[in-house]
């Protein structure tokens, strides 16, 4: 039995788009309908860990996050309260969710949420700390994740990171053959080599990967974290631990004694 979040659609009438793919008004479409399940559901597991890698990744109290596929806002509100001194800005594809996000997130000063496609979506002139894209990159068809990623590139200040999370993608493989009927309208695996295909193009490169279990013992979901690589600079060394001043003499005189014996290097 399988409790993922893959599970969980029904089926959808959708006429085919570009490419193959559904068109964006009927994504649209399901999204707004798809707004009572995450309503129903609020905020859960999966949008604590997103939370709680981000602040492990290095998400600051004053920090300006980008919020990609914001949904019914729940991860937004999580992100509100970890952000005291700074700011979330979200945006969705469904308008109806957005309008529930807007709701839930009232009482906030600092977060916003618009209706969007990632793909037009003016998110301002100031750069990022960091843009996290929760459980949406599987919903976007793959054709266009080499301009999904210039996007995300664009955003990013040099030192920012973008945090992906979605789905193991061989989960989603399994539930394609499996059960078609508890996926979402797009619903792609998307394995590391395409991510990064897209991600490294745009001069983003992979400072974390990791695929770890929520709900399923084989590993549900993958957390990546992408930086610019503009941001790296030089390197410093750590400071070590100090050596005991015994262990210091022994090695000077285990030094003297292999020169005196001629085997010194
Ligand atoms: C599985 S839901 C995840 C929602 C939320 N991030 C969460 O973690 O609960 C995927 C979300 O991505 C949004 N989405 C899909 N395609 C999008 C696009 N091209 N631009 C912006 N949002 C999109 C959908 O409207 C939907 O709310």
């Amino acid at each position: 039995m399988i409790s993922g979040e893959c599970a969980g659609f029904a089926i959808f009438a959708a006429t085919v788009g570009e490419g193959g793919q559904p068109s964006r008004a009927d994504v649209t479409a399901f999204y707004d309908e798809f707004l009572d399940r995450q309503a129903r559901v609020g905020v859960n597991a999966r949008h604590r860990a997103i939370l709680a890698w981000l602040l492990r990744f290095g998400m600051r109290p004053q920090d300006r996050v980008l919020e990609i596929g914001c949904g019914a806002g729940t991860l937004t509100q999580l992100l509100a309260e970890a952000l005291p001194r700074g700011s979330v800005f979200g945006a969705d594809l469904s308008p109806r969710t957005i309008d529930a996000a807007r709701e839930r997130l009232a009482g906030f000063g600092n977060a916003e949420v618009v209706a969007g496609d990632v793909l037009e979506l003016d998110a301002g002139e100031e750069p990022y700390d960091a843009v996290v894209l929760p459980d949406v990159i599987e919903h976007i068809p793959v054709e266009l994740h080499d301009a999904l990623f210039g996007r995300v590139a664009g955003w990013l200040k040099p030192d920012g990171f973008a945090l992906v999370h979605y789905p193991n993608p061989h989960h989603l493989e399994w539930c394609h053959e499996n059960h078609p009927d508890r996926l979402q309208i797009v619903d792609q695996p998307v394995h590391a080599n395409v991510l990064l295909d897209n991600a490294y193009r745009h001069g983003l490169y992979l400072s974390y990967y990791e695929l770890y279990s929520i709900w399923l013992r084989e590993g549900d979901y993958v957390v990546a974290v992408l930086r610019p690589s503009a941001g790296v600079g030089g390197f410093t060394r750590l400071p070590q631990p100090r050596q005991s001043p015994i262990r210091r003499l022994a090695r000077r005189a285990a030094r003297v004694a292999r020169r005196l014996l001629g085997r010194d290097g």
